[in-house]
């Protein structure tokens, strides 16, 4: 018996990162998971992990921040597998060439990133929730970030579409909880994934892998714990979150970020001196 035996899970942006190793963690555990991504090649070589793992998942194509779109992935996947018990609100875009502030953001990225990141939680939300209803209950968990909780240069969309997620956990789950249906949010640190190797590539202007496998690995350093994190930390999470082992939480975030959040500005500058 897996522990989501017979759950029907939908995971956007599931195709690839921490959505792909999330899909093949819900396969072993029993699950029916139909990932929602535009990466049909990506989404093939999942599927593929999540029947080795133990499960046959679904694949939608699906441009998740469009209504139409979110509207389809539910259906299909209330009629496929029964009903909906959990939504993984996973996607999400950085592009590695667009970091600029303000004034260098145009319109349409901004409004592309707000799309993706943000308005896909909304969207998936208003369409999943009719039919965890009709379960009695469901499990809905967005992709925030630690960049909800602090910022860096050069990120103003992305910025405000993770205080975004956060805030719109919180708002969530006081109109849903009477209902048993709790939002919650996880906050990865850096998480070894094709977003960060994009970001790496850019930094070095290299395609050559095992540089950019380094480049990813160095960015641990900043870590507590000294090394970047993996799909399978965040599914983890995600597991538990989702999982009745969780269930007096909702309207809260999760930190799987290496310690990244408990360290101060400060923190390296006291540890040199001492
Ligand atoms: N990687 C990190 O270090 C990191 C850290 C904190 C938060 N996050 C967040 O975690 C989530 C997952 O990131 P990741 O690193 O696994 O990303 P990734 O780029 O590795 O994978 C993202 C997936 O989303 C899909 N996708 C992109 N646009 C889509 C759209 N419009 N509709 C449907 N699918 C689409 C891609 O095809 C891909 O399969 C994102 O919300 C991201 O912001 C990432």
């Amino acid at each position: 018996m897996g522990e989501f035996d017979g759950k029907s899970v939908i995971i956007t942006g599931g195709a690839l990162g921490m959505g792909g190793d999330t899909a093949v963690e819900f396969a072993r555990a029993g699950a029916n998971v139909m990932i929602a991504d535009i990466n049909e090649i990506a989404a093939a070589s999942t599927l593929e992990r999540m029947a080795a793992a133990g499960t046959e998942g679904l694949f939608i194509h699906a441009d998740v921040s469009q209504d139409a779109a979110c509207q389809r992935v539910v259906r299909e996947a209330a009629g496929a597998f029964g009903g909906v018990d959990v939504l993984f609100n996973n996607v999400g875009i950085q592009p590695a060439d667009s970091y600029a502030n303000v004034e260098g953001t145009s319109e349409e990225l901004w409004d592309r990133i707000i799309g993706v990141n943000l308005k896909s939680r909304f969207l998936m939300a208003k369409y999943s929730i009719p039919e965890m209803r009709k379960r009695g209950g469901g499990v809905i968990i967005n992709n925030a970030s630690v960049q909800g909780q602090q910022s860096m240069p050069g990120v103003p969309a992305y910025a405000a579409s993770k205080g975004g997620d956060l805030s719109l956990t919180r708002q969530m789950s006081l109109d849903y909880a009477a209902e048993n249906i709790r939002v919650v949010a996880i906050c990865p640190g850096t998480i070894d994934t094709e977003m960060v190797r994009a970001v790496a590539r850019e930094e070095l202007g290299s395609h050559d892998e095992d540089e950019v496998a380094a480049r990813v690995a160095e960015y641990g350093k900043d870590h507590p714990l000294g090394r970047v994190g993996t799909g399978l930390d965040i599914a983890n999470a995600v597991m538990f979150l989702a999982s009745d082992r969780a269930s007096f939480m909702t309207g809260t975030f999760l930190n799987v970020d290496g310690g990244y959040m408990a360290q101060g500005s400060w923190a390296k500058g006291a540890g040199a001196e001492a």
